[in-house]
């Protein structure tokens, strides 16, 4: 197949004069179209971070600080962006991160990205607190690579609901996000009162299922305050601990990736509990205010982790050469979150799969530019070491 970046440059210079691309290109200008579509409550809800934002700030500060150190004349004619994850072929190291509650971004919500998603091969990660559910997103994906992410809840029987529902859907891994046992202090979204679960937003997979409608008194049609109490209730779980992931070890097939390790330590701690992967990842800057940066700490975890199991990464990606930075530095493939979802806001599914191809087109474009025909020689070589280069002035 002919590599994504010439592909897909093609066709968009090959578009008739007058009529160029009219979507748009990078970050910030997807950005700046969501910023101008949707109102402030839904907008910071998605740009904003926790407390004074330096988690967030210092996640892409660790990618400027980076730099790549490309290498020549070396045959890159053909190229393979491919890795395995899980047992399953994907055709990029690229994944949609789970994103709740869509539904206050686009009108068809997580339909959109899915779609996108399964007409890209790469695979779409459902949220738990999605605004549709698990088996309407099945149904459409169809065959294409679906993950679900978990978050810890406080009822066991819901989650093993949820999970099971997963499981019987297709869906082919599992993603526990350990970082949210409860809710950052996001100031934006507390000086305008705004959390869209209070108004049943992101409650889709709840209100489907058997086990949590079982245990409302009257059912959510008829009250939906009272369930959406008892989802605030019951949907995070502040007492979650590693009992609990071996609990639910014994409750799925699925590999299972912890999501939000930062530490080396918990690293190691969660392959003796015999995870299939970790995420690094700090919820995109959400949780922890004045946090550690995820590419800072992604060599140290992957140092830890060996070639055990795979290691992504997220929290900052926004271009084919962040996703350079990260693969150099350890990861396997990275998640990507505000990039989709600003597109969603702007374009919907036309926006997303936008977003995927440029992005993958750019990587590939990238990797070529600096010497890589595939992922499996990338490593922190391809980075500038400015100290290490200064040593070595002859
Ligand atoms: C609006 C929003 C909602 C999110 N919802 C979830 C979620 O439901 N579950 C989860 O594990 N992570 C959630 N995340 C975190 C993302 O999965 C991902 O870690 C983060 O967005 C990556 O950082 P980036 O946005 O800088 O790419 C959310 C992030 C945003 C921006």
């Amino acid at each position: 197949m002919e590599p994504f970046g010439p592909r897909r440059q093609v066709e968009i210079y090959s578009r008739s004069p007058g009529s160029p691309e009219p979507l748009p290109i990078g970050f910030q200008e997807w950005e700046a179209r969501a910023r101008a579509i949707l109102a402030d409550g839904p907008f910071d809800y998605v740009a904003g971070g926790a407390g004074r934002e330096d988690t967030m700030r210092a996640n892409r500060e660790a990618f400027e600080r980076r730099r790549i150190h490309p290498r020549m004349l070396r045959d890159v004619a053909e190229r393979d962006l491919t890795i395995e994850l899980f047992g399953v072929h994907v055709p990029a190291p690229i994944i949609l991160a789970p994103v709740g509650v869509q539904s206050i971004i686009h009108p068809q919500a997580e339909r959109a990205p899915a779609r996108a998603a399964a007409s890209s091969g790469i695979p779409f990660t459902l949220s738990t607190v999605s605004s549709v559910t698990i088996e309407q997103i099945a149904a459409e994906m169809g065959t294409a690579l679906r993950w679900f992410q978990l978050y810890p809840g406080r009822d066991r029987a819901v989650m093993n609901s949820l999970v099971s529902r997963a499981e019987a859907a297709g869906y082919r891994c599992l993603i526990l996000t350990v970082d949210t046992t409860m809710l950052g202090w996001r100031e934006r979204d507390l000086r305008k009162s705004y959390l869209p679960f209070m108004h049943g937003e992101g409650m889709a997979n709840y209100l489907s299922d058997p086990v949590f409608r079982s245990q409302l008194s009257s059912p959510p049609e008829v009250d939906p305050r009272s369930a959406v109490l008892h989802f605030l209730d019951i949907y995070v779980n502040p007492s979650f601990t590693w009992d609990d992931v071996d609990f639910l070890r014994t409750q799925t097939r699925m590999p299972i990736v912890l999501k939000g390790i930062l530490h080396p330590d918990d690293a190691r701690e969660a392959l003796t509990h015999g995870i299939d992967g970790i995420v690094v990842s700090n919820h995109g800057g959400r949780q922890v205010d004045g946090g550690v940066a995820t590419l800072d700490v992604l060599p140290a975890v992957c140092a830890a982790v060996g070639d055990r199991v795979p290691v992504l990464m997220d929290s900052g990606i926004r271009s084919g050469a962040d996703v350079v930075k990260a693969l150099a530095l350890g990861a396997r493939a990275v998640l990507i979150g505000r990039p989709y979802l600003y597109a969603l806001a702007a374009a919907g599914e036309d926006g997303v799969r936008a977003v995927i191809r440029n992005l993958l087109a750019e990587l590939d474009l990238q990797l070529a530019l600096s010497g890589c025909s595939s992922l499996a020689g990338i490593g922190p070589d391809l980075l500038w070491q400015s100290q290490a280069h200064s040593l070595d002035v002859r």
